[in-house]
């Protein structure tokens, strides 16, 4: 596997394999990559000639207050990681490298409507900075495809509607949740939670799945079954983000004759702030 940190080299990388029309895959992360981040780059072998992964911790997605500094960096791990997955190509930039210094305007890419919703009326601005920083790894790389975790299902429609509407020649495939056996879906934030916190940590995905149950027996009040779900999650111990029954589509609030639906929550414990979803088609 070839670690790359300039944006030249990495194009001068990749020219080669542009010319021989091999298919380039792109995974980008911020690093401490954990089981989750590994099978997106197993789906990115199977669909691809080439495997790009980046790590960079985007400073332009996290909020003041928010856990840039603190966020876990891993980076030899992260390699070896990489390497013993198939990994061909791990682009690796410094902050400097991405948002040069001299740049004091810089362009930023922002998906409207959507970057306003849920985890975007939690974190002002945190969408505009992962849209632009994707578009940013889009224009150095440039994949033929792009692997994205369901996890972060709001980031996952954020980037596909980014690539439709400027026209970017990537095709964007979403991939299931890795959990670990308790039901939590794995995170980078994880490893901010003690022992205890951990066990706790899975009834949020209990949670979804109740909910999921209860539509499927036919309950319609779908604004009681949000607030009975954020009563339980802090009798649990959580404080309330956000627990909503939504449309698959666009993340507009269900109504009860919409069947692609999501249920989508964020919450805090400790010192993460914890997401997770459900997808599925209500057959009633
Ligand atoms: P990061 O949180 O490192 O996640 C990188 C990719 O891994 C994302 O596509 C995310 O959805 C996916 N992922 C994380 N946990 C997962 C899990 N349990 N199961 C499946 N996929 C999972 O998301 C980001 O970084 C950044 O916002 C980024 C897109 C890199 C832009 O900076």
């Amino acid at each position: 596997m070839y670690t790359i940190d300039s944006i030249n080299q990495l194009r001068n990388h990749l020219w080669q394999a542009k010319l021989d029309h091999k298919i380039i895959a792109f995974v980008p992360t911020m690093g401490n990559l954990h089981e989750g981040h590994l099978q997106l780059i197993d789906r990115a072998l199977e669909e691809a000639d080439l495997v790009v992964a980046s790590i960079f911790v985007n400073p332009l997605q996290f909020g003041p207050g928010e856990d840039f500094n603190g966020y876990p960096r891993t980076f030899m791990g992260d390699q070896e990681k990489l390497m013993s997955r198939g990994c061909h190509v791990l682009f690796a930039p410094t902050v400097d490298e991405m948002y040069p210094t001299t740049n004091v305007s810089s362009t930023v890419v922002k998906v409207p409507h959507l970057d306003q919703l849920l985890c975007g009326a939690s974190r002002p601005g945190h969408f505009t900075g992962v849209a632009t920083v994707v578009s940013k790894l889009f224009g150095i790389v440039q994949p033929d495809l792009a692997i994205f975790g369901l996890k972060d299902y709001q980031q996952f429609l954020v980037i596909k509607q980014l690539t439709n509407d400027l026209c970017l020649p990537v095709k964007i495939i979403g991939a299931p949740i890795a959990r670990a056996e308790s039901g939590l879906a794995l995170s980078s934030r994880n490893g901010y939670l003690s022992e205890k916190e951990l066990r706790q940590a899975a009834q949020l995905y209990g949670c979804l799945i109740a909910c999921r149950v209860a539509l499927e027996s036919g309950e319609t009040e779908l604004l009681k079954l949000e607030e009975q779900a954020q009563c339980q999650l802090e009798s649990a111990g959580f404080k309330r983000d956000y627990f909503k029954i939504c449309r698959q589509s666009d993340l507009q609030p269900a109504n009860i004759d919409d069947n692609e639906l999501v249920i989508i929550a964020a919450v805090y414990l400790g010192k993460a702030r914890l997401i997770d979803n459900i997808r599925f088609t209500l057959l009633l």
